[in-house]
Order: structure tokens, then sequence, then C-alpha cells
């Protein structure tokens, strides 16, 4: 109380007003002079956040993009090789790994009056055919090499099914892709992949899986270098739904570990 009373004391005068005054001024300018510049701080620090997130996404895009790049001259190389060199057995082709859209197989052997198939997999492929064959079973290749433009067609065709039927085009777009390649994805494009129907069940579905063809070349397609490409339950790695009737060439070694081990294409080239 005595502290206080003295200070009121002291307050009386002008001059000690003045000098309060004077303190209190300058302690509120610092103040706001510190708020502003948090404020300042603080918004430069969100646009500098949002710049790095913006540079972040663009050079996530930029990575995949020479990722895609990469591979198309990857695949173009190794289904190129020469001889001496069986890289081209294990070239994968997907949405991320897509293939040059003016790659054609060096050479093609007809394997019907409609399908051809990059020469190199052309006895294998037949010798499969006939001896599934020798077995009672009846099937034949109804979808081989594709050209660039061939899967432009076949993914069209199916959007426009899809369109017809009502569906939104973004519906359309995104149930095509997960059956059709992408033109420039499909491994059609590169000769060595075949799809071979049942002649008692032509449906290209699940139930294809079912006939007694399908299950002898899925119980004995590696002994002949072949894979079933697209498996039940991989779709999430192979970004294609469940076609028991799609086979892919890998040559015979890569076709026994991929079979007995239950894998996909994708799943052996990562191990
Ligand atoms: N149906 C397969 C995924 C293709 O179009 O290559
Ligand atoms: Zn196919």
């Amino acid at each position: 109380m005595k502290l206080i009373k003295e200070l009121q004391k002291k307050m009386d005068s002008p001059m000690a007003l003045m000098a309060c005054g004077a303190v209190v001024g300058l302690a509120a300018g610092v103040l706001v002079t510190i708020f502003w510049a948090q404020n300042a701080i603080a918004e430069e620090r969100t646009e500098f956040l949002s710049d790095k997130g913006e540079l972040t996404e663009q050079n996530e895009d930029l990575e995949e993009e020479l990722s895609k790049a990469n591979a198309v001259l990857n695949n173009d190389e190794a289904l190129a090789g020469g001889a001496d060199t069986q890289d081209w057995q294990l070239v994968l082709v997907n949405e991320d790994h897509p293939l040059d859209a003016a790659y054609v197989p060096g050479s093609l052997t007809d394997i019907s009056a409609q399908c051809q198939v990059d020469s190199r997999i052309a006895a294998d492929l037949q010798q499969m055919l006939n001896d599934g064959m020798a077995q009672g079973l009846s099937m034949y290749v109804t979808s081989a090499y594709r050209s660039y433009d061939r899967q432009v067609e076949t993914f069209n065709a199916s959007m426009k099914n899809r369109l017809d039927q009502g569906m939104s085009p973004l519906d359309a777009y995104q149930e095509t892709s997960i059956q059709v390649a992408l033109p420039g994805t499909s491994e059609h494009a590169t000769g060595l992949a075949v799809d071979i129907i049942s002649t008692q069940y032509g449906e290209l579905d699940e139930r294809q899986g079912d006939t007694a063809e399908q299950q002898w070349l899925m119980a004995h397609c590696w002994e002949y270098g072949f894979i079933l490409r697209y498996p039940p339950d991989k779709s999430e790695i192979t970004g294609i739904i469940y076609e028991p009737w799609h086979y892919r060439y890998v040559g015979k070694e890569a076709a026994k570990e991929i079979t007995e081990k239950g894998i996909t294409l994708e799943e052996y080239l990562d191990s």
C-alpha cells in the first residue's frame, strides 16, 4: 500500500505522467510489431509449404513420366534383344511400364488366319495346343498380337459398349480399363500374349476358367513357358481383372517358378 501511494504521488507530476505514457506507448509499439512480424512469418511459412507441396507433386509427376519413358526404352531394347539374350521373355508391360506405340515384333508367325505371335514363341504355343488337343480338349487362340491401333479399336469398342448400356463416361472408362489395357500398355502388342478359349464356352468371363480346357491350360501352361497372366485375387497388383483366357510367354524357367509360387510377373520381377 505504501508503495502504491508513493507511485500515485510521483504520478501527480506532469513529467512523470509523460514518461509513463512514453513507456506504455513504446511497449504497445513493440507488441504490435511482434504481432505483425509473427503474422507475416506465418503467412510466409504457409506460402512456402504450399509451394513445397506443389513442387513435390510436380517432381513426383516428372519421376513417373521418366520411369515410364525408361520402361519404354528398356522394353524396346529387351524385346529387340539378339539370340544370345533371353530378356525379351521377361518384358513387363502394364500401366506403369508401357511399350513404344510403334513397336512391332521383329518376326511374326501366323497361328491361324487371324492370329499371329512373335515367332520366338510359336513352336512352344503350337506344342501346348497340340498336347491339349491330344487330351481330347478343344480350344483355339482368339486373339494374339495386336498393334497399337488395334488396341485403340478394342479399347474404344469396349467403351462404346458400356456407354450404350447407359454408363457414365467415367464409369465406362474405369470398367473398361481394368479389362482392356490402355493402348500402349497391352501385352498383346509384344506378340508374347495369347487369349485362348474353349470351343465349349465362347464367353470371355470368369466361367471360362471352369472349362476343362482352361483347367488343363492352367495346370500345364508352365511346361511350355506360359503363365496365366491375370490370376484371380491379384488384380491389385496387375491392375486387370481375372482373365482365365490370357496366357503370356515368359520362358520355361520363369513360368515354372511363377506358377509354383503362385505369383504374378510383377512380383517375380520385383523379387
Ligand atoms: N485384356 C488385356 C489386359 C489386354 O487388353 O491386354
Ligand atoms: Zn489377352
